[in-house]
């Protein structure tokens, strides 16, 4: 299977379908959409296909997306929205003046981001003071599974006498670990949730909220395993006044 963002794209767009995955429009839509503004201006890092996008235009803000992979930017995004403002850049180099928007959004792409750090400083930068830093990624845990991503249920582990149990490793280091799921093959990056604290403090932020947001789906089947094992956190953020 080829590897990558471009190659990815067209298996990225049909698991997202039009309402997006289990993950984002069961877990991590309500604390997203419930910490925003009423209004202003969003940036959208790392906006894939523009779901997030459209959604926070549809409440009244004036979204701006930003994604480095043509296939979903173009393709997707413009063409979902066509009065919505999608532009091509990377995360770790943001074309935008300081202080230029009220919402900063990394919507479960940080995991995708090389340089997390170069991103987060920048994330920053452009958020004017006061403003909001909404974030939801995967746990820690979930990218340290040292095995492949085939499909929900591979980070458990039945052997032996052992009951059911995860398989995680290397908690500590740094490093890009393979994805693989359906039609997708990207690179992800493991990071220790210690390594995004210090990031975002380290850019003057102040944390206001953190949560392993319960499944709200029709399914108690999923909802109970994502309460067995949450797979992705929410942080909200604020750029201190007068910083
Ligand atoms: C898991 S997808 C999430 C897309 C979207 N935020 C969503 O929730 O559907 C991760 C996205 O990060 C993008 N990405 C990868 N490297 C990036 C970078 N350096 N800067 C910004 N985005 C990047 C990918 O192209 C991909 O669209």
């Amino acid at each position: 299977m080829s590897h990558g963002w471009d190659h990815s794209a067209p298996g990225w767009i049909a698991v997202m379908g039009k309402g997006g995955d289990a993950t984002r429009a069961h877990v991590l839509d309500a604390p997203m959409l419930a910490a925003l503004p009423a209004t202003g201006r969003a940036l959208d890092i790392g906006c894939g296909e523009g779901r997030f996008c459209r959604m926070m235009a549809s409440r009244g803000m004036q979204a701006v997306g930003v994604e480095p992979t043509d296939a979903l930017l173009r393709a997707q995004a413009q063409k979902r929205d066509p009065n919505g403002t999608h532009l091509a850049a990377r995360a770790e180099e943001l074309p935008f003046d300081d202080a230029s928007f009220d919402v900063t959004v990394f919507y479960l792409s940080l995991i995708d981001i090389p340089q997390f750090r170069a991103a987060i400083s920048e994330a920053a930068r452009v958020l004017r003071q006061g403003g909001r830093k909404l974030i939801a990624n995967l746990h820690a845990y979930v990218s340290a599974r040292p095995r492949i991503w085939p499909n929900v249920d591979s980070h458990w582990v039945e052997t032996g006498d052992l009951p059911r149990h995860m398989a995680i490793d290397d908690m500590q280091e740094e490093r890009s670990t393979p994805s693989r799921w359906d039609e997708i093959s990207v690179t992800n990056y493991h990071r220790p949730l210690s390594a995004y604290i210090q990031a975002l403090l380290g850019a003057a932020l102040i944390l206001r909220d953190f949560a392993d947001p319960p499944a709200t789906g029709p399914d108690p089947d999923v909802n109970t395993h994502y309460h067995r094992m949450p797979w992705a956190f929410f942080m909200a953020w604020q750029q201190k006044q007068g910083a």
